[in-house]
C-alpha cells in the first residue's frame, strides 16, 4: 500500500510461519480443537511480506483472516499435517516461527462413523500425545535433516504461584532448543481472542527483552527485528 514506510529488510529472506489452531478429529464429523484466532501468526505473514520477505503461512483452523498479499497459504487440519507440511516446507528457509496453537494431544483412536448417542456410552475419549513440531525442527536440523538459519516459538504462560510468566518461559526456551521464543503472558485480558500481546522476547544467546502492551503487528515487528539482527550475525 501507499505510504508504507517498512523496511525492505527481509527482502532475500524466505520464512515459514505457522498459525491459528489444529484440530483432532474424534470422529468423521467433530473434533477436539482450541480458540487460537491465527492473528498472531498472520501478523507475523503480513509484516514479513511488507518487509520483503518470501512467506510462506502455514494454517490450522483460524478466524475468518485476509491472507495477507503475495503470502503463499497452505491450510493444514491435525497437528500431524502441519508437522509434516513445516518439516517439508521449513528446509532451507531463513527464519521458521511456530506460531501455531498445536494441540498436545491427539484422540487416540478416530472413530470410522460417527458416534451415536445410542452407544452404550457415554465412553471417556483416550488420547494420545501429539508430536511436538517444534522441538522436530530443532531435532531435524540438529540430526543436519534440515537447515533452517533461525527457528522460533511462542509460548503464552500464566504463571502459577510457584513460577512466573518468564520463567516458565525460560525453562520453555531451554526445553524446546530453538532459538528466539517469545513470551506472552496471559490473563489479565490479554493472548487469546484479543489484539493485544506483552510479554518477552528470549533468545537462546541469553538476551531477553520486554515487550510492550501493544498490537500483534508491533510484536510481529519486534521478532523481526531480532531475526534481522540475528541473520546479520551468521
Ligand atoms: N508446539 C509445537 N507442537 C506441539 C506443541 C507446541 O510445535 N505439539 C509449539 C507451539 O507452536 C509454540 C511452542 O511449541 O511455538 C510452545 O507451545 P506450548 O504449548 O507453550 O508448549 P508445550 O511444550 O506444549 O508446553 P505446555 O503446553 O505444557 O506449556
Ligand atoms: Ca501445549
Amino acid at each position: 500500500a501507499a505510504g508504507n514506510a517498512l523496511p525492505r529488510d527481509l527482502e532475500g529472506r524466505r520464512v515459514v510461519i505457522s498459525a491459528g489452531g489444529t484440530r483432532e478429529p474424534l470422529d468423521p464429523v467433530r473434533y477436539l480443537g482450541n480458540r487460537s484466532s491465527g492473528r498472531q501468526g498472520y501478523a507475523l505473514a503480513r509484516v514479513a511480506a511488507h518487509r520483503g520477505a518470501e512467506v510462506t503461512l502455514v494454517a490450522g483452523h483460524t478466524a475468518e483472516l485476509v491472507t495477507p498479499a503475495g503470502v503463499r497459504l497452505i491450510r493444514t487440519g491435525t497437528a500431524e499435517e502441519m508437522r509434516s507440511v513445516m518439516l517439508t516446507e521449513s528446509d532451507g528457509a531463513d527464519a521458521v516461527v511456530m506460531a501455531a496453537a498445536v494441540a498436545d494431544f491427539k484422540v487416540s483412536a478416530q472413530a470410522g462413523y460417527k458416534i451415536k448417542k445410542s452407544d452404550s456410552g457415554p465412553e471417556p475419549v483416550a488420547l494420545a500425545k501429539n508430536p511436538d513440531i517444534l522441538s522436530e525442527l530443532v531435532e531435524a536440523r540438529a540430526a543436519g535433516k534440515l537447515s533452517a538459519s533461525l527457528i522460533a516459538g511462542f509460548a503464552a504462560e500464566t504463571g502459577d504461584p510457584s513460577s512466573s510468566p518468564l520463567e516458565y518461559g525460560r525453562d520453555k526456551l531451554a526445553r524446546k532448543g530453538c532459538d528466539l521464543l517469545v513470551v506472552n503472558a496471559v490473563g489479565e485480558g490479554r493472548a487469546f481472542e484479543v489484539e493485544d500481546n506483552a510479554g518477552w522476547l528470549l533468545g537462546d544467546d541469553g538476551t531477553e527483552t520486554t515487550i510492550p502492551h501493544g498490537s500483534k503487528s508491533l510484536l510481529a515487528s519486534t521478532l523481526w527485528d531480532a531475526v534481522n539482527r540475528r541473520l546479520a550475525h551468521q
